[in-house]
């Protein structure tokens, strides 16, 4: 099949974690002339040193950044024909479930009407064409909850129990919407949990492995035997470049690892790795807390990825454990990106939020 290109490429919340993986993996690993033009907010989340190499390479050659909230329609256009945009990559959100928990308001502007912009953007430019396309990154989250058995497919129905998820499901929603009724060349990505590099440690995996360097309790919510997903980011970023390429117009592609683990065994086998790294610490689960549950948590999640791998030829590259050995390396090399983020707005929401367990 002959492969779809693109002269400019707007990246969306392209300094947060997935994004900024995707900007490197585009950059380092695919053959595309295209430029990228990344918008991004940079909220807590959004960090201009995950792309401290791509700037020094290639900024304002083939690399363009705006610091743009997406929620701002008259800013996003500007750029967007400027730019002469054919291809919008949507990864800009509100991402994490716990801060959807305390505070929705943000996830309902930033996912719902920050999309919705997107799509009035690209909608109003690109009026009837069809050699541009509107890639939204989305959740597996949106399916709700799975019992002990059982997969999510493209056709689940949509069950979303967390304000994130609910704001994502919208989402997914409104740009499905636009193909249907305006024509607009979409594709959907739904993904599992991502891990690697440059994910801010709000997250189970970058927070534990923190808190093990800083010798501080492991939070585990409940009972630790809720399921989760894994995937390599460098697996998602293949997959969507697959899908941006290649995938049907309309389509939905759900994006996993295929690799389900409870919480509390992830945890062990990270203490394990820092029980290598550090055997005058160890053993690192002696750190481990049993917490507070998250409300409505989602107990398991598992995907079923056929279809991508049917119809686009992909396939998870990255085995687990060489994943996760990977990640706690980049964590304990990168003593100076983990101090920036320390010193910033997340320890005081950590400080005036989670001292509520
Ligand atoms: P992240 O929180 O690390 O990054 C989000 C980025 O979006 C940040 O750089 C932030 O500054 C930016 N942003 C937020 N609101 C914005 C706004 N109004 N305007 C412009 N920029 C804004 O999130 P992530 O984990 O990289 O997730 C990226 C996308 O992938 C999200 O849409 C998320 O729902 C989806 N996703 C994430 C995972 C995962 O495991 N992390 C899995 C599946 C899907
Ligand atoms: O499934 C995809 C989703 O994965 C993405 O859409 C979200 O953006 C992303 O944040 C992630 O959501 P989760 O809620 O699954 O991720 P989180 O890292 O917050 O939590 C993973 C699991 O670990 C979950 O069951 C809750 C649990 N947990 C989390 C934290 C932060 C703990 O037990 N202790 C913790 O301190």
């Amino acid at each position: 099949m002959k492969k779809r290109e693109y002269k400019n490429i707007m990246v969306t919340g392209g300094s947060g974690f997935i994004g900024s993986n995707f900007i490197h993996y585009f950059f380092e690993k695919t053959n595309s002339k295209a430029n990228i033009i990344n918008l991004d907010k940079l909220t807590y989340a959004g960090n201009p040193n995950n792309l401290t190499e791509i700037q020094n390479k290639y900024g304002n050659k083939r690399y363009f950044f705006y610091k743009q909230d997406i929620c701002d329609f008259g800013g996003v256009n500007k750029i967007f024909q400027e730019h002469e945009i054919d291809c919008i990559i949507h990864f800009a959100a509100e991402s994490h479930v716990d801060r959807s928990i305390f505070g929705p308001k943000e996830f309902i502007e930033s996912n719902i009407m920050g999309t919705f912009n997107l799509l009035e953007v690209a909608r109003q430019n690109w009026k009837d064409r069809q050699d541009v396309l509107f890639q939204h990154t989305s959740t597996d989250e949106v399916y709700g909850s799975l019992g002990d058995t059982g997969f999510f497919f493209e056709d689940t129905s949509y069950d979303p129990r967390s304000p994130y998820s609910a704001s994502k499901a919208a989402s997914d929603h409104l740009v499905s919407a636009y193909y249907h009724t305006y024509g607009l060349p979409v594709t959907i990505s739904n993904c599992t949990n991502n891990y690697g590099a440059y994910q801010f440690p709000e997250k189970l995996i970058p927070l534990m492995i923190m808190n093990m360097m800083e010798k501080k309790d492991l939070p585990v919510y409940g009972d630790g035997k809720n399921i989760r997903d894994w995937l390599f980011v460098e697996d998602h970023c293949s997959g969507i470049w697959a899908i941006v390429t290649a995938g049907r117009y309309g389509e939905t592609y759900n994006i996993g690892g295929e690799n389900e683990w409870e919480n509390i065994k992830l945890i062990h086998e990270m203490c394990k790795i820092m029980d290598e790294r550090f055997p005058e610490n160890a053993p690192h689960n002696k750190l481990i807390v049993y917490v507070k549950d998250r409300p409505g948590h989602d107990r398991r999640y598992a995907i079923n990825c056929d279809k991508i791998k049917n119809e686009l030829g992909w396939t998870q590259s990255v085995d687990f454990a060489a994943g996760l050995r990977k990640t706690v390396d980049w964590y304990l090399d990168n003593q100076e990106w983990i101090d920036n983020i320390r010193s910033g707005e997340y320890l005081k929401w950590i400080e005036k939020n989670y001292e509520r367990r």
